[in-house]
Protein backbone atom coordinates (compact mmCIF):
# COMPACT_ATOMS: atom_id res chain seq x y z
CA UNK A 1 0.00 0.00 0.00
CA UNK A 2 1.02 3.66 -0.83
CA UNK A 3 1.73 5.45 2.26
CA UNK A 4 2.80 9.18 0.95
CA UNK A 5 -0.55 10.66 1.08
CA UNK A 6 -1.18 13.74 0.87
CA UNK A 7 -1.24 15.57 4.70
CA UNK A 8 -3.71 18.55 6.09
CA UNK A 9 -0.09 20.57 6.39
CA UNK A 10 0.29 20.12 2.77
CA UNK A 11 -2.83 21.89 1.65
CA UNK A 12 -4.58 25.25 2.74
CA UNK A 13 -7.47 25.61 4.84
CA UNK A 14 -8.24 28.59 5.63
CA UNK A 15 -11.51 29.90 5.75
CA UNK A 16 -12.57 26.31 4.37
CA UNK A 17 -15.29 24.10 6.17
CA UNK A 18 -13.44 21.13 6.92
CA UNK A 19 -15.05 17.61 7.57
CA UNK A 20 -12.67 15.94 9.98
CA UNK A 21 -13.42 12.21 10.53
CA UNK A 22 -12.18 11.13 14.06
CA UNK A 23 -12.68 8.12 15.92
CA UNK A 24 -14.32 8.87 18.77
CA UNK A 25 -15.65 5.48 19.47
CA UNK A 26 -14.39 5.49 23.32
CA UNK A 27 -15.52 3.18 25.85
CA UNK A 28 -18.43 4.86 27.94
CA UNK A 29 -19.44 3.08 32.09
CA UNK A 30 -22.29 0.52 31.45
CA UNK A 31 -23.98 2.14 34.50
CA UNK A 32 -23.36 5.74 34.24
CA UNK A 33 -22.43 6.39 30.91
CA UNK A 34 -19.10 8.16 31.85
CA UNK A 35 -16.04 7.76 29.42
CA UNK A 36 -13.82 5.41 30.85
CA UNK A 37 -11.15 6.10 28.61
CA UNK A 38 -10.84 9.80 26.65
CA UNK A 39 -7.52 8.69 25.16
CA UNK A 40 -9.19 8.68 21.44
CA UNK A 41 -10.72 12.14 22.01
CA UNK A 42 -7.07 13.32 23.21
CA UNK A 43 -5.37 11.93 20.08
CA UNK A 44 -7.55 13.81 18.09
CA UNK A 45 -6.47 17.65 19.63
CA UNK A 46 -3.52 18.00 17.29
CA UNK A 47 -5.28 17.83 14.41
CA UNK A 48 -8.44 20.26 16.11
CA UNK A 49 -6.17 23.00 17.07
CA UNK A 50 -4.37 22.75 14.01
CA UNK A 51 -6.95 23.19 12.00
CA UNK A 52 -8.70 25.95 14.21
CA UNK A 53 -5.07 27.97 14.10
CA UNK A 54 -5.11 27.65 10.30
CA UNK A 55 -8.76 29.50 10.11
CA UNK A 56 -10.98 26.26 9.23
CA UNK A 57 -14.07 25.70 10.89
CA UNK A 58 -14.54 22.03 12.05
CA UNK A 59 -17.31 20.00 11.42
CA UNK A 60 -15.77 16.50 13.13
CA UNK A 61 -17.93 13.19 13.03
CA UNK A 62 -17.04 9.73 14.60
CA UNK A 63 -19.26 6.58 14.88
CA UNK A 64 -19.81 5.43 18.56
CA UNK A 65 -20.47 1.49 18.94
CA UNK A 66 -22.23 -0.52 16.27
CA UNK A 67 -25.90 0.87 16.54
CA UNK A 68 -26.41 -1.21 13.67
CA UNK A 69 -28.34 1.85 11.89
CA UNK A 70 -30.35 2.53 14.64
CA UNK A 71 -31.22 5.54 16.70
CA UNK A 72 -30.03 4.86 20.47
CA UNK A 73 -28.82 7.61 22.94
CA UNK A 74 -27.34 5.40 24.96
CA UNK A 75 -24.43 6.22 21.80
CA UNK A 76 -24.85 9.74 21.16
CA UNK A 77 -22.52 11.16 20.78
CA UNK A 78 -22.87 14.43 23.08
CA UNK A 79 -20.77 13.27 25.82
CA UNK A 80 -17.88 13.42 23.47
CA UNK A 81 -19.11 16.59 22.48
CA UNK A 82 -19.13 17.72 26.01
CA UNK A 83 -15.87 16.65 26.55
CA UNK A 84 -14.08 17.52 24.14
CA UNK A 85 -15.49 21.14 24.15
CA UNK A 86 -13.61 21.32 28.16
CA UNK A 87 -10.25 19.87 26.27
CA UNK A 88 -10.03 22.48 23.71
CA UNK A 89 -11.24 25.73 26.14
CA UNK A 90 -14.04 26.21 23.64
CA UNK A 91 -17.86 25.29 22.54
CA UNK A 92 -17.95 22.53 20.76
CA UNK A 93 -21.57 23.31 18.87
CA UNK A 94 -23.81 19.84 19.00
CA UNK A 95 -25.98 18.70 16.23
CA UNK A 96 -29.15 16.66 16.82
CA UNK A 97 -28.54 14.59 13.68
CA UNK A 98 -26.01 13.73 10.95
CA UNK A 99 -26.95 14.79 8.02
CA UNK A 100 -30.82 16.66 8.83
CA UNK A 101 -32.01 20.13 9.08
CA UNK A 102 -30.29 20.80 12.49
CA UNK A 103 -26.60 19.28 11.30
CA UNK A 104 -26.95 21.52 7.59
CA UNK A 105 -27.99 24.32 9.30
CA UNK A 106 -25.18 24.39 12.49
CA UNK A 107 -22.49 23.63 9.36
CA UNK A 108 -23.17 26.76 7.47
CA UNK A 109 -23.13 28.62 10.12
CA UNK A 110 -20.44 27.48 11.35
CA UNK A 111 -17.71 30.66 11.25
CA UNK A 112 -13.69 29.87 10.74
CA UNK A 113 -12.29 29.22 14.49
CA UNK A 114 -15.40 27.10 15.63
CA UNK A 115 -16.30 23.70 16.22
CA UNK A 116 -19.32 21.71 15.40
CA UNK A 117 -19.85 17.45 15.78
CA UNK A 118 -22.25 15.47 14.41
CA UNK A 119 -24.12 12.84 15.87
CA UNK A 120 -23.19 8.71 15.78
CA UNK A 121 -22.85 8.50 11.95
CA UNK A 122 -24.08 4.88 12.68
CA UNK A 123 -27.26 5.95 13.75
CA UNK A 124 -27.71 5.75 9.82
CA UNK A 125 -27.21 2.35 8.01
CA UNK A 126 -25.88 3.88 4.90
CA UNK A 127 -22.70 4.99 6.47
CA UNK A 128 -21.23 0.90 6.97
CA UNK A 129 -23.37 0.69 3.72
CA UNK A 130 -21.31 3.15 2.19
CA UNK A 131 -23.89 4.40 0.50
CA UNK A 132 -22.97 7.01 -2.26
CA UNK A 133 -26.02 9.35 -1.70
CA UNK A 134 -24.90 9.65 2.24
CA UNK A 135 -21.68 9.99 1.46
CA UNK A 136 -22.63 13.23 -0.76
CA UNK A 137 -24.81 14.15 1.89
CA UNK A 138 -21.98 14.14 4.44
CA UNK A 139 -19.89 16.04 1.89
CA UNK A 140 -21.94 18.67 0.93
CA UNK A 141 -21.33 20.47 3.68
CA UNK A 142 -17.87 21.24 3.55
CA UNK A 143 -14.83 21.67 1.42
CA UNK A 144 -12.25 19.33 2.41
CA UNK A 145 -12.39 16.03 4.05
CA UNK A 146 -9.44 15.36 6.41
CA UNK A 147 -9.66 11.65 7.45
CA UNK A 148 -8.00 11.52 10.48
CA UNK A 149 -9.89 7.92 12.14
CA UNK A 150 -7.10 5.86 12.34
CA UNK A 151 -8.71 3.11 14.17
CA UNK A 152 -11.91 3.39 11.36
CA UNK A 153 -9.43 3.10 8.13
CA UNK A 154 -9.72 -0.40 7.77
CA UNK A 155 -13.53 -0.03 7.60
CA UNK A 156 -14.90 1.29 3.39
CA UNK A 157 -17.52 3.56 5.13
CA UNK A 158 -19.27 6.23 3.84
CA UNK A 159 -17.30 8.51 6.32
CA UNK A 160 -14.10 6.74 5.98
CA UNK A 161 -13.79 6.01 2.14
CA UNK A 162 -17.33 7.20 0.00
CA UNK A 163 -16.78 11.25 1.02
CA UNK A 164 -13.35 11.30 -0.99
CA UNK A 165 -15.22 10.71 -4.22
CA UNK A 166 -16.76 14.52 -3.40
CA UNK A 167 -14.21 16.00 -1.34
CA UNK A 168 -10.54 16.61 -1.31
CA UNK A 169 -9.06 14.12 1.11
CA UNK A 170 -5.96 14.04 3.03
CA UNK A 171 -4.99 12.65 6.10
CA UNK A 172 -4.76 14.68 9.59
CA UNK A 173 -1.88 14.67 11.70
CA UNK A 174 -2.89 11.41 14.43
CA UNK A 175 -3.44 9.59 10.98
CA UNK A 176 0.09 10.77 9.94
CA UNK A 177 1.88 9.80 12.88
CA UNK A 178 0.62 6.36 12.61
CA UNK A 179 1.82 6.27 9.32
CA UNK A 180 5.19 7.44 10.06
CA UNK A 181 5.59 4.74 12.85
CA UNK A 182 3.74 1.63 12.02
CA UNK A 183 4.45 2.22 7.80
CA UNK A 184 8.15 2.93 8.83
CA UNK A 185 9.08 -0.04 10.55
CA UNK A 186 7.08 -1.97 8.56
CA UNK A 187 8.45 -0.68 5.20
CA UNK A 188 11.79 0.17 6.30
CA UNK A 189 12.71 -0.30 9.86
CA UNK A 190 16.27 0.28 11.41
CA UNK A 191 17.65 -3.35 12.23
CA UNK A 192 17.40 -5.50 14.84
CA UNK A 193 13.93 -5.32 13.88
CA UNK A 194 11.98 -7.10 16.66
CA UNK A 195 8.12 -8.27 16.77
CA UNK A 196 6.25 -9.43 20.03
CA UNK A 197 3.44 -11.28 19.52
CA UNK A 198 0.63 -12.17 21.87
CA UNK A 199 -2.67 -12.56 22.44
CA UNK A 200 -5.40 -15.78 22.80
CA UNK A 201 -4.93 -17.14 19.64
CA UNK A 202 -2.47 -17.98 16.66
CA UNK A 203 -5.20 -17.58 14.25
CA UNK A 204 -5.95 -14.13 14.94
CA UNK A 205 -2.45 -13.62 14.07
CA UNK A 206 -2.19 -15.61 11.05
CA UNK A 207 -1.67 -13.19 8.75
CA UNK A 208 0.47 -10.77 11.20
CA UNK A 209 2.84 -13.81 11.00
CA UNK A 210 2.92 -14.24 7.49
CA UNK A 211 3.62 -10.46 6.82
CA UNK A 212 6.01 -10.10 9.88
CA UNK A 213 8.24 -13.37 8.87
CA UNK A 214 9.65 -11.21 5.65
CA UNK A 215 10.66 -8.15 7.73
CA UNK A 216 11.80 -8.74 11.26
CA UNK A 217 14.87 -10.76 12.62
CA UNK A 218 13.41 -12.03 15.44
CA UNK A 219 9.55 -12.88 16.80
CA UNK A 220 8.89 -13.26 20.33
CA UNK A 221 5.80 -14.95 20.90
CA UNK A 222 3.73 -15.15 23.90
CA UNK A 223 0.15 -15.17 25.59
CA UNK A 224 -2.26 -17.65 24.41
CA UNK A 225 -0.80 -18.71 21.31
CA UNK A 226 2.25 -19.98 22.53
CA UNK A 227 0.99 -23.07 23.58
CA UNK A 228 0.08 -24.07 19.66
CA UNK A 229 3.49 -23.24 19.12
CA UNK A 230 5.00 -25.41 21.94
CA UNK A 231 2.52 -28.07 21.58
CA UNK A 232 4.34 -27.69 17.81
CA UNK A 233 7.22 -28.63 19.08
CA UNK A 234 6.24 -31.60 20.91
CA UNK A 235 5.57 -29.73 24.59
CA UNK A 236 2.75 -31.28 26.68
CA UNK A 237 0.32 -27.71 27.50
CA UNK A 238 -2.11 -29.13 30.08
CA UNK A 239 -5.00 -27.25 29.52
CA UNK A 240 -3.74 -24.41 28.06
CA UNK A 241 -5.68 -22.79 24.96
CA UNK A 242 -4.26 -24.73 21.85
CA UNK A 243 -5.26 -24.83 18.57
CA UNK A 244 -4.87 -28.42 17.41
CA UNK A 245 -6.15 -27.44 13.60
CA UNK A 246 -2.91 -24.74 13.43
CA UNK A 247 -0.26 -26.85 14.90
CA UNK A 248 0.29 -27.98 10.81
CA UNK A 249 0.20 -24.30 10.05
CA UNK A 250 2.48 -23.25 12.86
CA UNK A 251 5.05 -25.80 12.24
CA UNK A 252 5.04 -24.60 8.54
CA UNK A 253 5.85 -20.99 10.33
CA UNK A 254 8.93 -22.03 11.93
CA UNK A 255 10.20 -23.92 9.09
CA UNK A 256 9.61 -20.75 7.39
CA UNK A 257 11.41 -18.87 9.38
CA UNK A 258 13.96 -20.55 9.29
CA UNK A 259 14.47 -20.32 5.82
CA UNK A 260 14.05 -16.56 6.05
CA UNK A 261 16.76 -16.71 9.15
CA UNK A 262 14.17 -15.38 11.29
CA UNK A 263 14.81 -16.31 14.93
CA UNK A 264 11.57 -17.19 16.63
CA UNK A 265 11.64 -17.65 20.20
CA UNK A 266 9.15 -19.44 22.61
CA UNK A 267 8.58 -19.62 26.16
CA UNK A 268 10.85 -21.74 27.96
CA UNK A 269 9.14 -20.91 31.25
CA UNK A 270 5.21 -20.79 32.24
CA UNK A 271 3.15 -19.01 35.14
CA UNK A 272 0.23 -21.39 35.46
CA UNK A 273 -2.97 -21.79 37.55
CA UNK A 274 -5.70 -24.67 37.33
CA UNK A 275 -8.65 -22.85 37.44
CA UNK A 276 -8.98 -19.32 35.05
CA UNK A 277 -8.68 -16.94 38.39
CA UNK A 278 -6.02 -14.98 40.22
CA UNK A 279 -5.63 -17.87 43.04
CA UNK A 280 -2.71 -19.71 42.44
CA UNK A 281 0.38 -19.10 40.40
CA UNK A 282 2.88 -21.49 39.85
CA UNK A 283 5.76 -21.24 37.53
CA UNK A 284 6.80 -24.88 35.48
CA UNK A 285 9.25 -25.17 32.79
CA UNK A 286 7.89 -26.09 29.59
CA UNK A 287 8.83 -29.90 29.11
CA UNK A 288 6.48 -30.03 32.42
CA UNK A 289 3.51 -28.07 32.64
CA UNK A 290 0.93 -30.18 34.97
CA UNK A 291 -2.22 -31.98 32.65
CA UNK A 292 -4.39 -30.24 35.26
CA UNK A 293 -2.68 -27.08 34.78
CA UNK A 294 -3.31 -24.17 31.99
CA UNK A 295 -0.61 -20.97 30.99
CA UNK A 296 -1.70 -17.84 32.15
CA UNK A 297 2.08 -16.15 31.71
CA UNK A 298 5.40 -16.25 30.33
CA UNK A 299 7.96 -17.00 33.58
CA UNK A 300 10.16 -15.10 34.68
CA UNK A 301 12.98 -16.24 32.72
CA UNK A 302 10.72 -15.81 29.58
CA UNK A 303 10.39 -12.50 30.63
CA UNK A 304 14.02 -11.60 31.07
CA UNK A 305 15.39 -13.62 28.30
CA UNK A 306 12.90 -11.32 26.09
CA UNK A 307 13.51 -8.16 27.82
CA UNK A 308 17.01 -8.44 27.09
CA UNK A 309 16.15 -8.51 22.97
CA UNK A 310 14.10 -5.66 23.27
CA UNK A 311 16.28 -3.46 24.79
CA UNK A 312 18.84 -4.23 22.11
CA UNK A 313 17.18 -3.92 19.22
CA UNK A 314 16.37 -0.80 17.28
CA UNK A 315 12.93 -1.38 16.12
CA UNK A 316 10.07 -3.12 18.35
CA UNK A 317 6.79 -3.46 17.72
CA UNK A 318 4.34 -5.39 19.70
CA UNK A 319 0.96 -6.60 19.51
CA UNK A 320 -1.26 -8.57 21.98
CA UNK A 321 0.02 -9.24 25.99
CA UNK A 322 1.80 -12.55 26.97
CA UNK A 323 -0.21 -13.27 29.98
CA UNK A 324 -3.44 -12.57 31.94
CA UNK A 325 -2.15 -9.33 32.48
CA UNK A 326 -6.03 -8.42 34.08
CA UNK A 327 -5.10 -11.18 36.75
CA UNK A 328 -2.06 -9.61 39.05
CA UNK A 329 -0.69 -12.54 39.90
CA UNK A 330 -0.23 -12.78 35.69
CA UNK A 331 0.41 -9.60 34.67
CA UNK A 332 4.42 -9.81 35.47
CA UNK A 333 5.32 -11.08 31.88
CA UNK A 334 3.47 -8.34 29.91
CA UNK A 335 4.45 -5.67 32.59
CA UNK A 336 8.59 -6.80 31.59
CA UNK A 337 7.52 -6.20 27.82
CA UNK A 338 6.65 -2.87 28.43
CA UNK A 339 9.43 -2.04 30.55
CA UNK A 340 12.01 -3.69 28.46
CA UNK A 341 10.16 -1.14 25.26
CA UNK A 342 10.25 1.52 27.98
CA UNK A 343 14.19 1.01 28.47
CA UNK A 344 14.93 0.41 24.89
CA UNK A 345 16.55 3.29 23.18
CA UNK A 346 15.62 2.35 19.50
CA UNK A 347 11.78 3.10 17.72
CA UNK A 348 9.65 0.94 20.22
CA UNK A 349 5.54 0.79 18.61
CA UNK A 350 2.80 -0.56 20.44
CA UNK A 351 0.37 -1.50 18.18
CA UNK A 352 -3.95 -1.75 19.29
CA UNK A 353 -5.95 -2.71 22.24
CA UNK A 354 -5.19 -5.00 25.09
CA UNK A 355 -1.11 -3.89 24.49
CA UNK A 356 -2.04 -0.40 24.37
CA UNK A 357 -4.32 -0.41 27.37
CA UNK A 358 -1.49 -2.71 29.03
CA UNK A 359 1.09 -0.24 28.69
CA UNK A 360 -1.16 2.64 29.88
CA UNK A 361 -2.15 1.33 32.49
CA UNK A 362 1.59 0.47 33.58
CA UNK A 363 2.18 3.95 33.38
CA UNK A 364 4.59 3.38 30.46
CA UNK A 365 2.84 5.13 27.43
CA UNK A 366 5.11 8.00 27.22
CA UNK A 367 8.24 6.43 27.50
CA UNK A 368 7.62 4.51 24.22
CA UNK A 369 7.70 5.79 20.39
CA UNK A 370 3.99 5.35 19.72
CA UNK A 371 0.97 3.98 21.41
CA UNK A 372 -0.94 3.01 18.02
CA UNK A 373 -4.89 4.34 18.36
CA UNK A 374 -6.20 1.69 16.41
CA UNK A 375 -7.23 -2.12 17.53
CA UNK A 376 -8.55 -3.97 14.07
CA UNK A 377 -6.58 -1.20 12.01
CA UNK A 378 -3.80 -1.90 13.64
CA UNK A 379 -3.95 -5.45 13.03
CA UNK A 380 -4.83 -5.25 9.71
CA UNK A 381 -1.87 -2.70 8.71
CA UNK A 382 0.55 -5.38 10.11
CA UNK A 383 -1.01 -7.77 8.13
CA UNK A 384 -0.08 -5.57 5.25
CA UNK A 385 -3.23 -5.06 4.06
CA UNK A 386 -4.82 -2.28 1.83
CA UNK A 387 -6.64 -0.23 4.07
CA UNK A 388 -9.89 1.91 2.05
CA UNK A 389 -9.32 4.99 4.84
CA UNK A 390 -6.35 5.42 3.81
CA UNK A 391 -5.89 4.12 -0.16
CA UNK A 392 -8.75 6.95 -0.54
CA UNK A 393 -6.79 9.63 0.38
CA UNK A 394 -4.62 12.01 -2.41
CA UNK A 395 -1.21 10.73 -3.01
CA UNK A 396 1.38 13.12 -2.42
CA UNK A 397 3.04 14.87 -5.31
C1 LIG B 1 -12.34 0.33 16.81
O1 LIG B 1 -12.70 0.57 17.97
O2 LIG B 1 -11.53 -0.59 16.55
C2 LIG B 1 -12.81 1.24 15.71
O3 LIG B 1 -13.46 2.33 16.20
C3 LIG B 1 -13.64 0.48 14.70
O4 LIG B 1 -14.83 0.05 15.28
P1 LIG B 1 -15.66 -1.15 14.60
O5 LIG B 1 -14.86 -2.39 14.83
O6 LIG B 1 -16.99 -1.16 15.30
O7 LIG B 1 -15.78 -0.82 13.13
Amino acid sequence: MNFQKKSVTDIDVRGKRVLLRCDFNIPLDKKTGDITDEGRITASLPTIRYLLEQGAAVIACSHLGRPKGKWDNSLSLAVVGRRLGELLGQEVKMAKDIIGEDARRLAAELQPGEVMLLENLRFHKEEEENDPEFAKALASMADVFVEDAFGTVHRAHASTEGVSHFLPAVSGLLLDKELYHIGGALENAARPFVAVLGGAKVSDKLDVIINLLHKVDTLLIGGGMSYTFLRARGHEVGLSICEEEKLEYTRKVMDEAEKYNVRVMLPVDIRTSREFDNEEAVVYPVNAIPADHMGMDIGPETAEMYADVIRNAATVIWNGPVGVFEFSNFSNGTRAIAEAMAACQGVTIVGGGDSAAAVRSFGLADKVSHVSTGGGATLEFMEGKDLPGIACLLNKE
